[in-house]
């Protein structure tokens, strides 16, 4: 696809709720290389301040940063009143909220703000934007799930509850946009050297044998955008396809469980 196909599908601007670091960042680059201009919404001002001026020494499309808490019950509404000013044709939800610990030991408080994150903010913002998109007619949606998907999450339970919930939605609505000339996909990742991955690792060896599997976030979103309007749900990476693969054939949902269990015990 040309670059003005591109455009002339997604753009003219990309809306990325996570946007000013990790994958958020990387996934701002390449739209920006595509020609799509960027609403960037992330938590940390400070964050956003250091990726606002790297973008700009780089891309000359615009860079509008939008500084909001995705872990508060109503936070997406502010980023509409700034988003529905604007010709919008692509949107990717990338934050996630996880917490490690055993479930009865995390606050409510904690798992209200992983719901909001990984859940409510995640669907209010799909629900606008693919209606957007279906009466335009046009428009791509790009969301980020992980292998703790499939195999659930132990210890870090309603990360990957969320992770399997997002994977479900995006599927399912990539179906229904595809009869209304709306482009959508999911993502699933295995290990990407992010800083929230680095610091997210096992400890020891079993951590260091993840590292030196894992992708470069850029490998990542390369291989993303090389299969984004081809399919509906995608594996990044090798490793990732491959184990999913194995798995499918050697465990069943307890065993699943156990192994990702083992991680962090
Ligand atoms: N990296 C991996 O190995 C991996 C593997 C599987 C799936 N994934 C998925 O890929 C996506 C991106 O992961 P990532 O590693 O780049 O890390 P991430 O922590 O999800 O980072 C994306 C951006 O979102 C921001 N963010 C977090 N909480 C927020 C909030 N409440 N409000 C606004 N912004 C918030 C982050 O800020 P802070 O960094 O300051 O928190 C960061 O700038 C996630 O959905 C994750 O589940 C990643």
């Amino acid at each position: 696809m040309t670059l003005s196909d591109f455009q002339a599908k997604y753009g003219k601007y990309a809306v990325l709720f996570g946007g000013a670091d990790g994958l958020g960042a990387e996934t701002a680059k390449k739209l920006a290389e595509k020609g799509l201009s960027i609403i960037c919404v992330d938590y940390s001002q400070e964050k956003l301040d250091q990726f606002e001026a790297e973008f700009r020494k780089i891309y000359s499309v615009d860079f509008i940063p939008v500084k909001i808490d995705l872990s508060e019950e109503n936070a997406v509404l502010d980023v509409f009143d700034v988003t529905d000013r604007l010709d919008v044709g692509f949107v990717s939800y990338i934050a996630a909220l996880h917490k490690f610990g055993k479930i009865q030991d995390i606050s409510w408080d904690d798992y209200m703000k992983m719901f909001n994150v990984n859940i409510l903010n995640f669907t209010k913002a799909m629900k606008h934007y693919m209606g957007i998109f279906v009466e335009q007619g046009h428009g791509g949606i790009m969301n980020y799930s992980s292998l703790t998907a499939l195999t659930s999450s132990p210890y870090n339970v309603e990360y990957g509850a969320g992770k399997a919930y997002i994977k479900s939605f995006t599927q399912a609505m990539a179906y229904e946009g595809e009869k209304e000339g709306v482009d959508v996909m999911v993502a699933t990742l295995g290990a990407t050297a992010t800083p929230t991955e680095l610091k997210a690792q096992p400890q020891g060896d079993l951590g260091a044998k993840i590292q030196s599997m894992a992708l470069t976030p850029e490998d990542t979103v390369n291989e993303i955008f090389d299969n984004f309007g081809k399919v509906h749900s995608y594996y990044v990476g090798e490793h990732p396809k491959s184990q999913v693969k194995k798995w499918r054939i050697e465990n069943d949902d307890d065993g699943l469980a156990e192994y990702m269990g083992k991680f962090y015990e």
